[in-house]
């Protein structure tokens, strides 16, 4: 029998393959603060945390038994994996699964601040409509637009097949080219000619050293001042700040985000700018792909504790592998 902490209660498809092992789980609504976290690993066998729970060499010294660090999430920067690595500790994500979720939601975005869609339910609700009017609530066109696809992964690729049925051009920017994001008529440019060509930006890479602000103010001066920009990646991949002043200088038409620099804070300035629209980060929460990741952390936690290799590691070195 293992001991295993979950930082925040899980669809009960995972929960329940987990029967007759000891689990604790963190019953709160709001993310469990270190001290609370470092109490929960305290001699437990494996971890299972959100992509909210920053699990750093603290964390890791609370339980010398961790052999398993499992995010319920596909981005794992909250992790500190070298620190991991080096203690042999295992760390595994949940790609895949969430893909197409997240694609759908990065669409819904497009489409939400093109064609202001939450301004035009507010405007409703507060009895403005009058009646049909030939200049009311315009937006941008989406369908024979360029949009500009920030990491050819597996969620920008997702996006970039989802285009094809708009007619769009896609212009696509990643540190390599992508067979499959060619095969939807992808362009692989400099992130440059992206900036300055897309009627869309949309982010997909990972937030790592390299990545963090790679949008600031020189990038979003580039874009054209009808061009929007989406973010379902990481907040900390846009200068929000330098957001900010673009979107309220009008330098670029509109922003739609998922995610925030400083979550769960939202910049002041851009909660009172009518375009943008914001989500809570709800990129993969659908009740299908949420009993997935689930499914899918568990089935990682399971093989590790039964010493077995986990189908989703993100530091293959724990295992003497060099890819
Ligand atoms: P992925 O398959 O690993 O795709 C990310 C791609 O980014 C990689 O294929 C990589 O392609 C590219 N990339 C990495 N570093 C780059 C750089 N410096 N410059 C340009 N491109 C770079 O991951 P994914 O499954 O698509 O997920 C992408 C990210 O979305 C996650 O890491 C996570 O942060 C975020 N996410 C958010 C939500 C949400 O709820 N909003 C949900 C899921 C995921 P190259 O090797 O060609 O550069
Ligand atoms: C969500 O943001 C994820 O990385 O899965
Ligand atoms: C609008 O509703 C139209 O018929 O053009």
């Amino acid at each position: 029998m293992a001991r295993i902490f979950i930082t925040r209660r899980l669809p009960e498809e995972g929960l329940r393959m987990l029967e007759g092992h000891d689990i604790e789980i963190y019953e709160g609504d709001a993310p469990p603060s270190k001290e609370e976290i470092i109490e929960g690993v305290r001699n437990k066998d494996a971890l299972i945390c959100l992509l909210t729970d920053k699990i750093d060499s603290e964390v890791m010294d609370a339980s010398p038994k961790l052999k398993i660090i499992a995010n319920y999430a596909v981005g794992y920067d909250n992790i500190d994996i070298r620190e991991a690595t080096k203690r042999g500790i295992v760390v595994t994500n949940t790609p895949g699964v969430l893909t197409e979720t997240v694609a759908d939601l990065a669409w819904a975005l497009i489409m939400s601040i093109a064609r202001r869609i939450v301004e035009g339910d507010e405007f409703m609700r507060e009895g403005k409509f009058k009646g049909w009017a030939p200049m009311l609530m315009l937006g941008g066109d989406i369908y024979g637009k360029t949009l500009g696809i920030i990491g050819a992964g597996r969620i920008g690729r997702a996006v970039a097949k989802r285009a094809r049925g708009f007619d769009m051009k896609i212009l696509y920017y990643s540190r390599k080219r992508n067979e499959e994001m060619e095969s939807y008529g992808g362009k692989f440019v400099d992130m440059e000619t992206l900036l300055k060509k897309a009627d869309f930006v949309t982010l997909h890479v990972p937030l790592t050293e390299e990545t963090y602000h790679m949008i600031g103010e020189r990038e979003l001066k580039m874009m054209k001042k009808t061009a929007y920009l989406i973010n379902t990646a990481r907040g900390k991949c846009v200068d929000e700040d330098a957001l900010y002043r673009a979107l309220a200088n009008r330098e670029i038409a509109g922003a739609a985000l998922d995610v925030f620099e400083n979550e769960p804070s939202v910049h002041e300035g851009l909660l009172r700018l009518k375009n943008v629209v914001l989500t809570p980060h709800i990129g993969s929460a659908s009740y299908e792909t949420r009993s997935r990741m689930a499914v899918m952390v568990v089935e990682d936690v399971l093989a590790v504790l039964n010493g077995q290799k986990p189908k989703n590691c993100v530091n293959p070195e724990v295992y003497g592998d060099i890819s």
